[in-house]
């Protein structure tokens, strides 16, 4: 298997060839495009799509397509969720945000093109028709009412009221979590994993989604903008309703630990196979970025 480094270095190709492939009608779209999805990031989500192909039994390289197109549903998120209607925040993967270059309305679109594009991209993906219509429904599902724009509407209505830790969890596992709970599903069904792999692996992306948004929520507050490429104090300034803001960091910190635990008790039934897996739920309690 190619190293973590090697995975973004083709992750990045890939995804630059999908952008490429049908230039957009209008080039300054085209640039907005470009811009938010060429600018770095982490990359977890199509890290985890592959390296849950591997972990029952596949290789994550053939499905490299499909964890473009989930990297350009968060790419499109992430320009979404900057907008001065939403966090209004200037700055993102250590840039001006997407709005801040191209104005609001051209950010709106290249949202809506990369969200669009994400999916006639997942219909390239080589894989058995029945199988690849599992996983468009994945995609669908996740990204939409149900999954991350259902959690961001919870987000946007908890602004400056109190919410109960119910309803933290509900917009926490849909904002943040479906895109993760998707990329582990598309991943390990696009290999052929079996119902019980399936359901283990479910239950790892749930709690690793858990853990990861907890985590930027504690980042929020005691991170360096410098390392995270992102405002800090952006949620107390929006009066969001956060892990940190229900509870306290120290709470919020042994919930994202205890979450972290039960990912990886999840991987037990697929030893060497999940090691990125649980190197990669280990590390959400330390990251800085
Ligand atoms: C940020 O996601 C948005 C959240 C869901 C909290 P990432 O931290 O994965 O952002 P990038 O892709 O690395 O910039
Ligand atoms: C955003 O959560 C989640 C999505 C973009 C769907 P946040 O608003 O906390 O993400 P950051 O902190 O701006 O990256
Ligand atoms: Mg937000
Ligand atoms: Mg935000
Ligand atoms: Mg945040």
């Amino acid at each position: 298997m190619d190293s973590t480094k090697e995975r973004i270095g083709l992750i990045e190709r890939a995804l630059q060839e999908a952008l490429s492939l049908r230039p957009a009608y209008e080039k300054k779209l085209h640039q907005a495009m470009e811009y938010s999805l060429m600018a770095g990031g982490k990359r977890i989500r199509p890290l985890l799509l592959m390296a849950a192909a591997d972990a029952v039994g596949g290789h994550g390289e053939n499905f490299i397509t499909a964890a473009c197109s989930l990297e350009m549903i968060h790419s499109y998120s992430l320009i979404h969720d900057d907008l001065p209607a939403m966090d209004d925040d200037d700055y993102r993967r250590g840039k001006p945000t997407n709005h801040k270059v191209f104005g609001e309305g051209m950010a709106i679109l290249a949202g809506d093109g990369l969200e669009t594009l994400a999916f006639e991209v997942l219909l390239r993906q080589k894989a058995a028709p029945e199988t690849l219509l599992a996983v468009v429904r994945e995609l669908a599902d996740a990204a939409g009412p149900y999954g991350m724009v259902g959690g961001q509407a919870i987000d946007l209505d908890a602004e400056d009221t109190s919410i109960d830790i119910k309803t933290l969890q509900k917009m926490h596992a849909g904002k943040t979590g479906a895109l993760f709970r998707a990329a582990i599903r598309m991943g390990a069904i696009l290999a052929g994993a079996k119902e019980a792999e399936l359901a283990a692996l479910t239950e790892y992306a749930e709690k690793f989604g858990m853990a990861f948004q907890i985590t930027d929520d504690i980042l929020d507050v005691t991170g360096d903008e410098a390392l995270l490429g992102k405002p800090v104090g952006s949620d107390e300034k929006q009066h969001k309703s956060t892990y940190v803001s229900l509870l306290s960091l120290h709470e919020a910190g042994e919930l994202a630990k205890k979450a972290v635990d039960e990912a990886i008790a999840a991987l037990e039934p697929f030893g060497e196979r999940a090691a990125f897996l649980r190197q990669t739920v280990q590390y959400l309690l330390d990251r800085k970025a």
